[in-house]
């Protein structure tokens, strides 16, 4: 009896089916999916939130990709509009407008967001007025310090229990392991474990509520780089550095990062040092166009396996993806040739990691 009760609520009264059957005829996303339960709610039972990199642009301008993210998901990461040259494009002016907008959308769907990133060499990333190379170390440091000062006040004040996370650091390490020497910040402190704690502790500071997270790519299987970041994650732990989580972005493409058999363990080891794990920018990029039924299984293959390890330790948090449709990506990110990295196709209808997320979800 119960379970019919339930049930009724998903079988519409037969006028109902009508105006259903019409709005999924306008709508790229079939009705099949229309009724299905979003991935944050199914994601709730699990115990992790669900998410994905996110464009204030994209919410502004495109119905279907906000209609999407409002439903689907429990926790955003701003994909670019966080980043140091769109938050503070000149030295003595921020500018929070697009940011802003991304708290707005979260507070108004109940989602939590996830503040990417504070400190970031990539040059694509910061303002030409930082990357002036005349600047001492002194002068750098100060500047550096006053950013992560006025960001983390601002989103204190304006997203209280919204932006609950920071990717402080990151992608602070080489392939080979080695705390990047090319970084214009390691101009400040040449020496990885003295830059870590100097920023953790100073923006624990300044928003102690926070978790502050360090943030890598390429750390998913054994090697060199993992190797190292997991001995500065325990070396910071041990001196009681201010740092709560790790984010291993888990991007790959058919021919890089395609083995994620030993991701589970990898996720324990760290999780024994009492850090929070989240699976922070998932992609898999394939070749385009993307026609071939064997890279879009292989594709739905590696998200699933992905997300098996999240559920697989206590302490995951999360699992977001680098995007949700193809419709948004950006071909830099790839190499020529690739791309069509997410779970939605341009037109959002769903690709078979789509089916394979929901698969691992609802799997009792
Ligand atoms: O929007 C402008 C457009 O108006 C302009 O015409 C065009 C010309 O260059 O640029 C567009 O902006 C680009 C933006 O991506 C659009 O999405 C920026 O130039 C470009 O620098 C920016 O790249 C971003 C990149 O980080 C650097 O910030 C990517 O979107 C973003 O996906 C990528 O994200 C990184 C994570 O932060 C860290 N981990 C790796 C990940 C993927 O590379």
């Amino acid at each position: 009896m119960r379970r019919f009760c339930l049930d009724r609520r998903y079988f519409p009264t037969a006028p109902g089916i009508w105006i259903l059957a019409f709005l999924a005829a306008g709508s790229a996303f079939p009705l099949s999916q229309a009724k299905e339960l979003p991935f944050r709610t199914l994601a709730k039972k699990k115990g992790i939130l669900f998410g994905s990199a996110i464009r204030a642009r994209a919410i502004e301008e495109d119905p279907e990709y906000s209609k999407f993210a409002a439903k689907q998901f429990s926790i955003l990461t701003p994909e670019n509009d966080f980043k140091f040259d769109a938050l503070h494009p000149e030295e003595s002016r921020f500018d929070f407008t697009r940011a802003d907008q991304v708290v707005a959308f979260a507070k108004k769907h109940r989602q939590l967001v996830r503040g990417h990133t504070l400190v970031w060499h990539n040059p694509e990333a910061l303002p030409d007025w930082v990357k002036n190379p005349d600047r001492t170390p002194a002068e750098l440091k100060k500047l550096l310090q006053n950013h992560i000062k006025s960001v983390l006040l601002h989103f204190s004040k304006t997203a209280n229990g919204v932006v609950v996370s920071w990717d402080v650091i990151n992608e602070a390490f080489d392939e080979e392991g080695n705390f990047r020497q090319d970084s214009i910040w390691a101009r400040i402190e040449p020496d990885g474990f003295k830059f870590f704690s100097w920023v953790y502790r100073l923006s624990h500071r300044i928003a102690p509520k926070l978790k502050l997270y360090y943030n890598d790519y390429g750390i998913e299987a054994p090697g060199k780089k993992t190797e190292a970041v997991f001995r500065m994650m325990r070396r910071l732990k041990q001196a009681g550095v201010p740092i709560h989580g790790i984010g291993f972005q888990t991007h790959g493409s058919s021919g890089w990062n395609t083995d994620l058999s030993e991701f589970p363990g990898i996720l324990k080891r760290f999780d024994k040092l009492g850090l929070r794990i989240t699976i922070s920018e998932m992609d898999y990029s394939i070749p385009t166009p993307a026609t071939s039924t064997k890279d879009l299984e292989q594709q739905a293959r590696i998200y699933a396996e992905a997300l098996k390890a999240c559920l697989s330790v206590n302490s995951c948090q999360a699992f977001i993806t680098w995007g949700f449709t193809d419709r948004t990506l950006w071909e830099g990110n790839f190499k020529e040739g690739f791309g069509a990295s997410t779970y939605l196709d341009s037109e959002m209808k769903p690709k078979p990691a789509f089916r394979a997320l929901r698969r691992v979800l609802t799997k009792k």
